[in-house]
This record gives C-alpha cells, sequence and structure tokens, in this order.
C-alpha cells in the first residue's frame, strides 16, 4: 500500500511491530480520555478561510529558538527508537535533517547522544529526565552540551509514569542487548524487567526524581549555557512562573495524553498559555497533530510551531529512515496546502481569525 496519509503509517506500522511494541507507543495513560481528546479537539476547531489571496507562493520556513527550520513542524522526544526500526534516533534524526527540521533527543534514547548528534544536519535539543541522583544529572548535561546539543526540554509532566495498563499487562521491557545509551556511563543504562509492572514504570520510580520544583530548573539554569525549555505545561499560572524563572520556552504538552488522564486537551489551553506568555518566549504544542489542518489552528492559536510524537513512530515502524521522512514531508504538504486554501501566504500570515469561535 501506498500511504496517503499518517493514518495508513499508522496501521502499516502496527502491523509491523510487536504488539508490545505497539502497546507502548500507542498508549495513553488510564482510560485514555486525553490521548483521544488530543485529536478530537482539533475536529471541532473550525477554520475561516480568507479568499483572493494570491497564494501561488507559499513560505512554510520559520525559526525557533533562533534556527531556521524549513517547516514549523519539529519532532517531539520519544524513548525507545530502536524498537521502532534497527537504525531507530539515527533514522530519526537523519530524516529531520532531510526535510530541514530539527529532532529533540529522549533521555531514555536507545542511541546516545553523541552519535546521534554526529549524525544531525541541522541543531539537535535534549529532552532530559532529572534524575534523583544529581551528580548523574549534572553529568548527563554536560555530556549533551559538550556534544553540541543546543537546548535542554526538560520534561515537567512526569514526576512519576502515568499508568498505561496495556504496558503493566504486557510487563513492558527492552529486548537483550538493547538499552539506555545516555545513561551507560552514569549507570541506569538497563532498564529493568518488572514482574509485576511495566519496567519503565519501575526504571522511573527508582531513578527519575519526583521532587522535582521550580529551583531545580534554577541549578539546572546555574549548570548549563543552553537555553531551557520546559515541556509538559498546561496552566498559564505555570507559565508565567516558568518565564520568570528564565525559561526560553514552554511545550503545551499533555505527554500525549500518557500521564494525568482527562487533563485537557492541548489545543484548547495553547490561547491562555500563550496569552500569559505575551510574547516573552516562544510557545509550542504538540499531542494529536495529525493533519496540516492542525498544524494550522495551532499556529492560528499562537504557536511557533508544533512537535510530532507517534506519527514519527509509525512512520520509522512502517519504513525506518524513508518513513519517517514522508511523515514530515506529509504533514509539510498538507499544511502547504491548507495555507493556500487559508488564504496565508507564509506561517505569519497564519493569524487567530482564521479560527471561527463557535461558542
Ligand atoms: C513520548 N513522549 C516523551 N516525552 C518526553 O519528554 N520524553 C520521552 O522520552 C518521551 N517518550 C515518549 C514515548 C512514546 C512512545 C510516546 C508516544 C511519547 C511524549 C512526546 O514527546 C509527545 O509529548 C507526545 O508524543 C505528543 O503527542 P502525539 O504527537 O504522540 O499525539
Ligand atoms: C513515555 C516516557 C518515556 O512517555 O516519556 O513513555
Amino acid at each position: 500500500m501506498d500511504p496517503v496519509n499518517l493514518f495508513d503509517f499508522e496501521r502499516m506500522a502496527r502491523e509491523r511491530l510487536t504488539p508490545m511494541t505497539w502497546d507502548y507507543y500507542a498508549s495513553g495513560s488510564h482510560d485514555q480520555i486525553t490521548l483521544r481528546e488530543n485529536d478530537r479537539a482539533y475536529d471541532r476547531i473550525q477554520l475561516a478561510y480568507r479568499v483572493l489571496a494570491g497564494v501561488a507562493e507559499r513560505n512554510l520556513a520559520t525559526t525557533v529558538q533562533g534556527h531556521p527550520v524549513d517547516l514549523p513542524i519539529l519532532v517531539a522526544p520519544s524513548a525507545f527508537q530502536c524498537l521502532a526500526c534497527d537504525e531507530g534516533e539515527l533514522a530519526t534524526v537523519r530524516a529531520a535533517g532531510r526535510v530541514g527540521t530539527l529532532m529533540i533527543l529522549s533521555t531514555l534514547s536507545t542511541t546516545s547522544v553523541e552519535v546521534v548528534v554526529e549524525e544531525a544536519t541541522s541543531p539537535l535539543w535534549f529532552q532530559l529526565y532529572v534524575y534523583r541522583d544529581r551528580s548523574l544529572t549534572r553529568s548527563l548535561v554536560e555530556r549533551v552540551e559538550a556534544a553540541g546539543c543546543r537546548a535542554l526540554v526538560v520534561t515537567v509532566d512526569a514526576p512519576l509514569l502515568g499508568r498505561r495498563e496495556a504496558d503493566v499487562r504486557n510487563r513492558f521491557h527492552l529486548p537483550p542487548g538493547m538499552g539506555l545509551e545516555n545513561l551507560h556511563p552514569e549507570g541506569g543504562g538497563a532498564m529493568p524487567v518488572d514482574p509485576s509492572d511495566s519496567g519503565l514504570a519501575s526504571y522511573f520510580c527508582d531513578l527519575i526524581d519526583p521532587g522535582l520544583d521550580w529551583e531545580d530548573i534554577d541549578w539546572l539554569s546555574s549548570i548549563t549555557e543552553l537555553p531551557i525549555i520546559l515541556k509538559g505545561i498546561i496552566r498559564s499560572d505555570d507559565a508565567v512562573r516558568a518565564v520568570e524563572h528564565g525559561v526560553a520556552g514552554i511545550v503545551v504538552s499533555n505527554h500525549g495524553g500518557r500521564q494525568l488522564d482527562t487533563s485537557p486537551p492541548t489545543i484548547e489551553v495553547l490561547p491562555e498559555v500563550v496569552e500569559a506568555v505575551g510574547g516573552r518566549v516562544e510557545v509550542y504544542v504538540d499531542g494529536g497533530i495529525r493533519r496540516g489542518t492542525d498544524v494550522i489552528k495551532a499556529l492560528a492559536r499562537g504557536a511557533r510551531a508544533v512537535m510530532v510524537g507517534r506519527p514519527i513512530l509509525w512512520g520509522l515502524g512502517a519504513a525506518g529512515e524513508e518513513g519517517a521522512v514522508r511523515v514530515l514531508e506529509m504533514l509539510g504538504e498538507e499544511l502547504d496546502l491548507a495555507m493556500a486554501l487559508c488564504g496565508c501566504r507564509d506561517v505569519t500570515e497564519i493569524t487567530s481569525d482564521l479560527i471561527r469561535e463557535t461558542s
């Protein structure tokens, strides 16, 4: 089958991946209400297009943190990409480079940051989980900075891992020989097999610091020159606080519905956060972006760029690097078409009046 949209890649990946990997990638937490709502919330938004706007040429390029990108679609961090295809994170970083965007590498990657940076043709950002062991955390941050990453994306919505029930049932674990390559020198490189739980949930509970607070963000700022972006904010007061603590950006995210179930869909809270931030830092959004029109809606509501998580894993699972490239290209093509039909020649013309407020 020749995929024509992201959902075709989803089906292809599902056929090729093991059930344990598929469940890990697809799952949300508990009843998966937030997971579903992230998608559905986009369907409820209507676009009121402009006509006769002279859209023969369109420009999708923008900048994020001052870095030029060819499209306002970034690759969200996701763990364990070698489960999707042999090349894992290397396939993703090459794909991101080929379409002119950037990737955020997970702390829990199955390829080390040094090896991934080596293959990167655009800036690499690093997603950080803060370990209870602060000397381990510090040495990881130092390594990431020395390797040449350009921003630290600190995930703040996961003091503990959300309960993904399929992973609990599957006793989710990594196959022999696969590990958390960023953590080997520091310890923490192996994910356990837990006879009564998801191995990842046990790993989190043992090693990741649930005590993380705002002072730790100040501590992180003090140990790195890298700009810090907080990922996982959904409230305006937290966004204001983040700005007061000197962050360079905010990702409005509920972790793709994998953490607190019944938390709001991100596209619905994005305007509140954007308003509270008042242009002081860039705001990005992720969760449920599957169509070019979703990207338009996110940008119209004030996001600088969007991030996509699962669709990249579908691309990797279906066809490795080529699959991830096609996923990003397809979203870009859909965005280009949606811009033309909305009467936008440039991403800066994607403004809030395109959204028809229905209630
Ligand atoms: C994630 N996500 C994630 N986030 C993070 O900060 N660090 C991580 O290691 C991971 N790992 C991870 C694994 C898998 C399998 C998924 C699906 C997601 C969350 C990710 O960055 C992003 O917030 C969501 O995936 C966005 O939602 P969509 O695009 O998947 O709907
Ligand atoms: C997840 C973690 C690793 O969502 O962020 O599975």
